[in-house]
This record gives structure tokens, sequence and C-alpha cells, in this order.
């Protein structure tokens, strides 16, 4: 491997949110923290020269996009994804939680359902009640270990009224890469019933050996046509302190909507080192990408053998991508604030506690696995050493 990811970054005193918070959040600085979704590898190197190139010019006045910037994301979409974007489809946010706020303010009615697919990310449901409408949940149905969708239960809220989809695809927290047969079925109800989707995507390249991401977007036209995409290189390369994401919207009616909103709330313009991280990560950070992706697999093998082997009560979720891991934990028997006993005070670790992606979730938990080998192994030996003392 030309890139080492089993080097340890030290990354407290960064102002590090995953690092810097543990006493704040968890009661205590020694917790190993392998919760909120970024990674503890450096960034491909031509990322960080750009952006240290960049810092060097000393001025950081109004940004403007570039055409090399535009034709790094759509030759990187054309690449990896087979999905042509043509570049007027493309508008730039802040993050990607904004443009999905955005959606649901723009594309559902005050108190109107939009519909989830639980557990899910939980800022999917901040921003459908936070923006004054209702969740309409359905279900994920575990099947053969495995999350899939129940297009019964979302036929019948579609019949119910609901006009607008928030999917997550791949799925955090159960890094399911959703098959196209899936997507196709998911496709034909929206169409049915007039559904708008918001597609997020942004874990579309963190994608394990053996499957392949189906832009939501890419299946026909028709779909295309009631689709916003949401994108970003920040959970691929490490830069989600960036903020830098964009939304591809081949519908020009529903685009020009989504536009005129950004520009009311003064979101459009990009800050000034969005250029050329976007830039330098999709031209050249394609390698680096497939061998974090190799590192990844071997995290997720590692951790579900050890698992398996010391702590049989707690069943792994395979992932086919995303570097998250989830775990079903009900059989340790433990309530929420059973779990969080465990993982803060007992084991000094921090994962996310499962309830926050929806009732379902309850007595999960989710272990992000982007991080050297040797983290994970001290996370999981103080997770059981610890559940096994106690349960
Ligand atoms: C499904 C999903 N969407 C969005 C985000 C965050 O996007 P942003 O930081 O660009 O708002 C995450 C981060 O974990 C995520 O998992």
């Amino acid at each position: 491997m030309a890139y080492d990811f089993n080097r340890i970054l030290d990354r407290r005193n960064t102002h590090s949110y995953k690092w810097d918070q543990s006493e704040r959040l968890f009661g205590s600085e020694d917790i190993l923290p392998l919760w909120v979704a970024d990674m503890d590898f450096e960034s491909p190197p031509a990322i960080k020269e750009a952006l240290v190139a960049r810092a060097s010019q000393g001025s950081y006045g109004y940004t403007i996009r570039t055409e090399g910037y535009v034709n790094a994301i759509t030759g990187w979409f054309a690449r990896r994804h087979g999905w042509a974007i043509d570049p007027k489809w493309l508008t730039d946010t802040p993050g990607i939680v904004p443009a999905l706020s955005l959606a649901v303010e723009l594309f559902s009615e005050p108190n109107g359902q939009v519909i989830l697919q639980s557990p899910v990310y939980y800022p999917f449901y901040d921003v459908i009640r936070m923006n004054g409408r209702e969740t309409a949940i359905s279900p994920l149905v575990i099947n053969n270990g495995r999350y899939e969708m129940d297009y019964d239960n979302l036929e019948q809220l579609m019949q119910g009224g609901a006009k607008l989809m928030l999917l997550c695809s791949p799925h955090n927290p159960g890094g399911r890469v959703w098959e196209r047969e899936e997507l196709e079925r998911l496709g034909e109800l929206c169409l049915k019933y007039g559904v708008i989707v918001v597609s997020d995507e942004i874990h579309c390249d963190v994608v394990l050996a053996g499957h392949k991401h189906i832009p939501f977007a890419s299946l026909s036209e028709q779909i295309s046509d009631l689709t916003l995409t949401t994108l970003a290189p920040t959970k691929t390369f490490n830069l989600p302190g960036l903020q830098s994401s964009f939304v591809a919207i081949s519908n020009a009616e529903l685009k020009r909507k989504f536009d005129y909103r950004l520009k009311a709330l003064s979101l459009h313009m990009m800050h000034y080192f969005n250029i050329d991280a976007v830039t330098a990560a999709y031209n050249e950070g394609g390698e680096w990408l497939d061998e974090m992706l190799v590192y990844i697999k071997g995290n997720v093998d590692y951790a579900i053998e050890y698992l398996n082997e010391h702590l049989p009560q707690v069943k792994p979720m395979r992932p086919d991508g995303t570097y998250l891991l989830w775990i079903d934990c009900r059989g340790l028997g433990l309530d929420i604030a059973g779990l969080k006993d465990l993982m803060f005070n007992k084991a000094k670790v921090a994962f996310s506690e499962g309830s926050v992606f929806g009732t379902n979730g309850q007595g999960y938990l989710r272990v992000n696995l982007a991080c050297p080998r040797s983290i994970v192994q001290e996370a999981l030996e103080r997770f059981c050493r610890a559940a096994n003392a106690a349960t």
C-alpha cells in the first residue's frame, strides 16, 4: 500500500468535534471516540497540497466556481459511477444537511408527511420536524441479517398523502448499498404517486468490494426528474469540516426553486478553500480511495470476527458500504441508559447509541471504523471486556 492507514494521527486539541468533546459529552477525557462520521486518516496528499497552496496565497477573498471544478465532479461520477451529470444540474451547498432541510421546506407542505426509512441518520428527523413537517416512518425490515425496504408500507404512506421522501443511499447506519432492483421498485412507487425523492448519496463512494452504488437518478429520465441527489466528497476523502457539497437536480423547475431559496438565504457563495479541495479530491484522490476501501474492509472483517469470538451475544450487521458498523446489542439486555453507562463509564469508548437513529435502533450501537486498526482493536477490547464483566 502506498498510503499508511495504520498511522495514528493525534487529533486532540485540533478543535475536533470527535476528539475534543469527550469530557463535555461523555464525562471523561479518556474516552476513545468512534462515533461521529469523520475519519482518523489524513486526506489524500493531493488535497493537502492544494489546500496548503491555497492558504499560502494570504488573501482570502470571495471565490468563484471554475470549469475545472465542475469537470472534476462530472468526470468522477462518470468514471466511478457510470452516471453522466449535466453541469447544468449542479448547485453547490454548504453541507448536505442544509440541502435536505431546504428541500423539505420547498417540496412539502406545512404539516405534510415526509417519508424516511428508519433507522436512519438522525438529522433526517430534525430537518423534517424542525421545518414543521411530520415524519412518515417506514421501518426497514431485517431479512437474512440485512435491512430491506418495506414496499407495502411505503405504498401505504404514499397513498396516505406523503409527497416527499428522504432516501439514504447507501444507508447509514445499516450499511446497505441498495441494489438496482430495490431502487427500481422504489422508483416505480414514487412515479405512481408523484413523490419527490431527495436521495442522499453522501456515502456513495464508500462501497466495499462486491457491491456497486447505483445513483437513484440514473435509473431513468423520469425518475431523475423527480429526484434531487445530494452529493459530496466529504465522507469519501475526510473533508466534512470543509462543508463542500452539491446537489444534482435535472428537473429545471425543481432546480429553479431550490436555487432561488438558496440565494434568498445567501447560501450560494462557496468558501475560499472549496474549489481547490474538491478539484484535487476528484481528480487525484481515486487511488487513495481504492486503498482506503481495502483498509476499511479489513477493519470490518477484523471487528466482526473479534465480536463473534469475544462477545457472541451481540450481532454486527455486515455493511455493503460506508465505514460504519451497526451492531445489534439487544442480547446484552440493557436499556438506553445501560448501554451508555457500559460505553462511557465502564468501557471508556464512545460509539453512537442506536435509538437516536429511530425507535427500531434502540439496543444497537454504531461504530465508526474509519480509523487505524489499532484503535478499532483497543475500542473493541475495552467494550468486550466491560460487557463481559457487566453481564
Ligand atoms: C447520510 C448522511 N447525510 C449527510 C451527512 C452530513 O452531511 P454534511 O456534513 O455535509 O451536512 C452525513 C454524515 O454523517 C450522513 O451520514
